[in-house]
């Protein structure tokens, strides 16, 4: 149960699935904090939110690859004295290729942003809600964490850490009323790289793209119900469910296949 006093912090809330979630949450009368780079996009969510919801809103821009974003972004709630219940870490990127195509730095940012940011901000928020005995942290992580793509494998490895930390902290945290969910989209349409990637695997793809709106929609019921692991999309949820059975040698062979046309897209 969510306060009238509290608020849902997102990242990476200017676009894509952070916006609906953001949109997801003030639309079930929870009070927003959006966070994404800086750009007209956050301040168009923050305007839409709050011309369409009675909650409150604000917004910071904030680069989360900069190590000292996290306690920026801290900051700010306490000097606005701003109770954060739900956390939610959800901006990130990925980037397709052969290994070695995409510079080192590039990696070095992922790891930032998909890992790094993550963890700084679970660090500085999680006491207060501990405190409270409740709280919501949801991690995006995806599909791919449990099925690994060769020529994303930067990214993959990304996403895997997210599962696997967030699965470990989640039994440290639970009993003190605290949640983890962990988000596992498969194939969103969102950004123009994603977009390209998803048109490169021709048909199939089709069968598991799902809409940003869908997504967030399930994702907020979910991480409100205390689910802890989130599959949106019943054909994610098979093709998830079905790579298990598979050998994992075998498996790595089709995802080779499949997914070689990354390097020409
Ligand atoms: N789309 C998919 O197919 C898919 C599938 C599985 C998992 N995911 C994961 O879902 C999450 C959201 O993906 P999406 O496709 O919705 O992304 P998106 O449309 O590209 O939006 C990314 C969001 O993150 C923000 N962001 C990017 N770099 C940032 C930085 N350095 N500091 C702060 N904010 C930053 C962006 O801000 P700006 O406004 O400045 O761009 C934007 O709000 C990611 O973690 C992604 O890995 C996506």
């Amino acid at each position: 149960m969510i306060l009238k006093d509290e608020f849902a912090l997102i990242t990476g809330a200017s676009l894509g699935i952070g916006r609906e979630m953001a949109k997801e949450l003030a639309r079930r009368q929870i009070n927003t904090l959006l966070v994404a780079l800086d750009g007209p996009e956050l301040k168009e969510t923050e305007k839409f939110i709050s011309e369409h919801y009675e909650t409150r809103v604000d917004s910071l821009a904030a680069d989360l690859t900069d190590p000292e974003s996290a306690q920026r972004i801290y900051d700010w709630c306490k000097s606005n004295n701003y109770k954060v219940s739900i956390l939610i870490n959800n901006a990130g990127f990925g980037e397709g290729g052969a290994f070695e195509a995409i510079p080192l730095e590039r990696y070095f940012k992922m790891i930032d942003l998909n890992n790094k940011a993550y963890i700084a901000l679970i660090h500085l928020f999680l006491p207060e809600m501990k405190k409270r005995k409740h709280g919501h942290i949801m991690n995006t992580s995806s599909m791919e964490a449990t099925l690994p793509l060769p020529y994303k494998a930067v990214y993959t490895g990304t996403k895997n850490f997210i599962y696997a930390y967030s699965l470990a902290l989640n039994e440290e945290i639970r009993r003190f009323g605290v949640k983890i969910s962990i988000l596992c989209p498969g194939p969103v349409l969102t950004n123009e790289g994603g977009l390209k990637r998803i048109q490169s695997q021709g048909n199939k793809a089709k069968l598991i793209l799902m809409m940003p709106d869908v997504v967030a929609r399930v994702a907020i019921r979910n991480m409100l119900g205390g689910m802890l692991i989130i599959n949106p999309g019943k054909m994610n949820w098979w093709v998830t469910k079905v790579a298990k059975l598979i050998p994992t040698r075998l498996k790595m062979r089709i995802m080779e296949r499949i997914f070689r046309v990354y390097t020409k897209a």
